[in-house]
């Protein structure tokens, strides 16, 4: 059993669990990095470990525990978020340490009994700003809600000035253990933020706020690398939770016969003439991470699909669905569909993406395959389109 723990600060230990070969996450998000469950043990004259792992590696988090002090022997289990990537093996942790309390707040109490059967006199239910005196360590827990559910806060070591924020500036890799170790750590943490924060923006923005005043000398939250260079990420945090966009647009196109993409690859190439960024994704083979990470800072959306059954196909469908659930920051759209004997794709696309706010500039739909007519048109929206995204 692998029990190696590793030291960040005098009393402080990572001793989570590297999951390499994870492909899946919540069935929806590909990781081809694998990922990784940070737990993290905090030592002063009593203990604490932040966090646990995944159901399935309770036997190597008790391994690592055990390498540094008796897990019998911890005092305090603090859970940020109850999501079971970090709160799966509590019912085990808790077993082998029967003198220890579970720490949340209160609506991770209801959690915790909901989902792992805890017990309530086993709960110590903690406020925004609490501390708790660990004996040479403090941890201050901050409420953070809707990061990314309704339950979650984080929690601070004031001596060492170190963040555990569970989800939030989490990166989706099992590379590496500090930031500056992962050559394409910032890409892997934006599409993670697309992935899971981005429809929280507000709650995220809130949170950045009462952080403003706290010195931060590492940022250790329970995925991905830990941030040595917290400005790092709070630089980028600071611009994706207020939906700060660039002269770019996401084209997400699925096409039977050719004919959309023919038009998309017109729209896509006249914005790349005006100098415009874009991100093309066939959304027949698509990465759910991919499409995410560029809709955290893209301006503009091109949706291109041809009809089926009177309606968006279905891949074009399920994206625009997820584009309305995630809400990224866009602000225009434009959209280029094709049809056999009847429309309607064009149409479905403006009701599913109506409730977003997105403005349509336009859009151009084809009977048949497109004419030189019908590129032409498609040529001008995408000028259309550049001058909205400057402006
Ligand atoms: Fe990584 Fe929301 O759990």
């Amino acid at each position: 059993m692998n029990s190696i723990a590793i030291e960040l600060r005098k009393g402080v230990h990572w001793v989570g669990v590297k999951d390499w070969g994870r492909r899946m996450f919540d069935g929806l998000i590909p990781l081809p990095h694998g990922t990784s469950y940070n737990a993290y043990l905090v030592q002063g004259e009593k203990t604490a470990l932040v966090d646990t792992v995944n159901p399935g590696f309770e036997g190597e988090l008790l391994a690592k525990i055990g390498a540094v002090t008796d897990p019998a022997a911890l005092d305090y289990v603090v859970m940020n978020h109850a999501e079971p990537d970090h709160a799966g093996a509590i019912p085990i942790v808790l077993a082998a340490s029967p003198k220890s309390r579970l720490v949340l707040t209160a609506k991770g109490a209801d959690m915790a009994a909901r989902y792992y059967r805890v017990p309530r006199e086993r709960m110590q239910v903690v406020a925004d700003g609490e501390t708790l005196d660990l004996g040479g360590k403090t941890l201050r827990f901050v409420d953070a809600p809707f990061l990314h559910w309704p339950e979650t806060m984080f929690t601070y070591v004031v001596e060492d000035r170190i963040l555990f924020p569970c989800d939030f500036f989490g990166s989706h890799t099992a590379a590496g253990v500090y930031d500056d170790e992962v050559a394409d750590l910032a890409v892997r943490a934006q599409m993670y933020f697309g992935e899971i924060m981005m429809p929280f923006r507000k709650a995220g923005e809130r949170a950045l706020k009462k952080l403003a005043d706290l010195p931060i000398a590492l940022i250790a939250p329970s995925h991905g690398p830990l941030w040595r260079h917290p400005e790092r990420i709070l630089d980028l945090y600071r611009k994706w939770t207020a939906g700060e966009t660039a002269a770019k647009a996401v084209v997400a196109y699925v096409s039977m016969w050719g004919s959309t993409e023919r038009l998309v690859r017109i729209v896509a190439e006249t914005l790349l003439g005006e100098g415009i960024r874009v991100a093309v994704h066939d959304l027949a083979q698509a990465d759910v991470g991919d499409l995410a990470g560029d809709l955290v800072d893209a301006r503009a959306l091109v949706l291109g699909a041809p009809t089926v059954l009177g309606g968006l196909h279905p891949a074009a469908f399920n994206a625009a669905n997820l584009i309305r659930a995630l809400k990224p920051p866009l602000k225009y759209a434009a959209l280029l569909s094709s049809y056999g004997w009847g429309g309607g794709a064009a149409r479905q696309a403006s009701e599913v993406l109506g409730p977003t706010g997105i403005e349509v500039v336009g859009a151009v739909e084809i009977h048949g395959s497109p004419a030189a007519e019908a590129e032409a048109q498609a040529a001008a929206l995408a000028s259309i389109l550049a001058t909205r995204i400057r402006s």
